[in-house]
């Protein structure tokens, strides 16, 4: 079945500017009313001796709807050949503003009504600002009541003049102005004859000349993560990642990446509970699917298609939100930010402009309380994929926990730069001509994280996700991996103690000038010796962390992914550390990973976030 456009349009505009005339008198006259509501209206204005005003339509109509379900606002249905519409009469009340903000309602387009005879007011300008609150991008400006103006271009075009100067201060650029008169009929649904100067659409064609988003089926793929789920009975070892697809559609084989970790792979088969049709999953429907790589992605992660526009990511949002919350939304405090299926700690960085949702009127104060819209910067404490007003309804739209309850929603606006990581926040003691200039490019000063720990023990795994999450958070981090080394630049070197220091005082040399570059370096070795990994520390230009990568000879054995302990008990290596060659536990580590305790991905979280302070001091 086709599926047909409906495209929603928000009118705004004082009830004295003539607002519910010119639904009205849309409405008849695109005859979208019920069959006979006109006349009867007409009989009973007639009967009751009162003037007939296409205003009393609305009020009939809304009763109606009223009758029927709860609505949060009045809407009015009907079609043009082109489309279905769906106007919604927006009060500035706080329903609907909190409905709007939180996502409950979206529209695409609006209409906003501003009467001839009375001009741009407060009241005007704070519409425009409710707009701009919505991030409605489409707008066209109805100047109405020009039969109270004799239809005198000069005043539509000062109008015009006055109100565009102020929406481009906000940001707004109207497609159209309209000179309509929606008590006479003028411009609404038929050109009127009493404008000639007039050349533009009429109210029903301005309707029709505003475009539909793409429908969900047709945008991007957005699946946010909502669980990984391993299968580990009888040799099964599928990891399938489910969640549900917003918008777009997801088949075996596409090339996919997940965000912010920005991990690809592809997608190896589709999952459904007893079907195994590999049918594409369609938008809205409930997902699983394998991949063809064993990466680590958690819950949170945005799916995506690689080829396909990808969302954005950052920990600094520039958004509208709108506060419920009994305690008012300050600095200082924390709450917990959840889009899609992400959970983010964040707080409050500033607020640029607050918004009284009865009156709507502007002031700034830092802080937002209950029942207020705002402008806001909030600040994550760890990164986040989203997507900007506009885009997929769960992956643009959040909600702000506070104390276990929801405190309020809002619309994501801009991703800014995070300014945190600015080099000059950060202590640098150069060591080198141009160090630090490298570390303001970088964002950050290079650093040495020297990780050791038996064979077996996990270095590797918690290091690669420690990067990648590194390069998420934007810091350029980089594995210099002992096996990797072994292959090459140490490939002379067996498993001696003295070829083991000369090892370890190479890889040492390396990320030292790695360090100076301004790249945190996460080396990953044995390095069995204390006296090896002092010398390792004192070859540091800035900083070293040494990382004790716990786990005991048993577990490694257990573990054993090379199959390296096997062959060391047969004999078939020698040197083997912790079967033949010594282990030497580190003294004083600044930090220790217990692999036997917590999984590889909860150690490179717990390590990423001690680098990450590590580097702001
Ligand atoms: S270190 O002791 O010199 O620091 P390094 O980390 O570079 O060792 O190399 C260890 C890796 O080499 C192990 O992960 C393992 O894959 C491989 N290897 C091969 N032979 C040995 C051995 N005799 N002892 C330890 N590791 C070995």
């Amino acid at each position: 079945m086709e599926h047909e456009e409906i495209m929603n349009v928000v009118m705004v505009g004082h009830v004295d500017h003539g607002k519910s005339t010119v639904i009205g008198r849309l409405m008849a006259d695109a005859n979208a009313l019920p069959e006979g509501k006109l006349e009867l209206i007409r009989e009973n204005c007639r009967r009751n001796s009162k003037p007939f005003e296409y205003a009393f339509l609305l009020d009939a109509l809304k009763n109606e709807q009223a009758q029927g379900i709860t609505i949060d606002t009045a809407r009015c249905f009907f079609r043009t050949e082109k489309r279905r519409y769906i106007l919604i009469d927006a009060p500035g009340h706080i329903e609907f503003l909190k409905n709007m903000v939180t996502g409950a309602s979206r529209a695409e387009a609006a209409m906003l009504v501003i009467d001839a005879s009375r001009g741009v007011e407060e009241n005007t300008r704070r519409h425009g600002y409710f707009l701009s609150m919505l991030g409605i991008r489409q707008v066209a400006v109805l100047i109405n009541k020009m039969d109270l103006a004799d239809y005198r271009q000069s005043v539509f075009r000062d109008i015009q003049e006055e109100y565009s100067e102020f929406l481009e201060k906000i940001h707004i650029r109207p497609r159209a102005f309209l000179p309509v008169s929606g008590y006479e009929g003028d411009n609404i649904a038929g050109r009127s004859p009493r404008m000639p100067w007039y050349r533009g659409l009429t109210v029903l064609e301005q309707l029709d000349a505003f475009e539909a988003l793409l429908p969900p089926s047709q945008q991007a793929l957005r699946m946010p993560v909502q669980g990984v789920y391993k299968f580990t009975h009888a040799g099964d070892n599928r990891r399938i990642i489910a969640g549900t697809v917003e918008t777009g559609g997801l088949k075996a084989g596409d090339a996919v990446v997940f965000y912010p970790s920005g991990k690809k792979t592809s997608v190896k088969t589709l999952e459904r509970f007893n079907d195994d049709s590999q049918r594409p999953f369609e938008c809205g429907e409930a997902a699983g699917f394998t991949m063809t790589d064993q990466i680590y992605v958690k819950r949170g992660e945005l799916l995506c298609r690689q080829e396909e526009t990808p969302p954005r990511t950052g920990v600094r949002l520039k958004a509208n939100l709108f506060w419920l919350g009994k305690a008012p939304l300050e600095k200082g405090k924390h709450y917990l930010l959840k889009c899609g299926t992400a959970q983010v700690d964040m707080t409050l960085q500033q607020v640029d402009r607050v918004v009284n949702a009865s009156d709507l009127s502007c002031f700034t104060r830092q802080r937002v309380e209950r029942h207020e819209v705002a402008e806001c910067i909030l600040r994550l404490d760890s990164p986040m994929a989203f997507d900007l007003a506009g885009g997929a309804a769960a992956t643009s739209r959040f909600v702000i926990v506070d104390n276990y309850e929801i405190a309020g929603g809002g619309i994501i606006m801009d991703c800014l730069a995070a300014e945190d990581y600015d080099a000059k926040n950060i202590r640098w003691a150069a060591s080198s001509t141009g160090a630090s200039e490298r570390s303001a490019l970088h964002g950050h000063p290079g650093m040495i994280v020297w990780m050791t720990g038996l064979s077996g023990s996990g270095k590797t795994t918690i290091a690669d996700l420690a990067e990648q999450q590194l390069i998420a958070a934007g810091v350029s981090a980089y594995v210099l991996d002992g096996d990797k080394l072994r292959r090459g630049l140490n490939r002379d070197l067996g498993f001696s103690t003295p070829e083991r220091e000369e090892n370890i005082r190479r890889a040492a040399e390396v990320a030292s000038l790695f360090e100076d570059a301004g790249t945190v370096t996460l080396v990953t070795l044995i390095s069995p010796y204390e006296r090896s990994r002092k010398l390792a520390r004192s070859l540091s230009r800035r900083r070293f962390l040494e990382v004790y990568v716990k786990a005991g000879l048993n577990a490694c054995r257990r573990r054993d992914p090379k199959g390296l302990y096997r062959k060391a008990d047969q004999g078939l290596i020698r040197d083997f550390t912790g079967v033949d060659s010594p282990y030497e536990v580190p003294a004083d580590p600044d930090l220790v990973l217990d692999t036997e305790l917590w999984n590889e991905e909860l150690c490179a979280e717990t390590l990423v976030n001690f680098i990450l302070s590590q580097l702001k001091k």
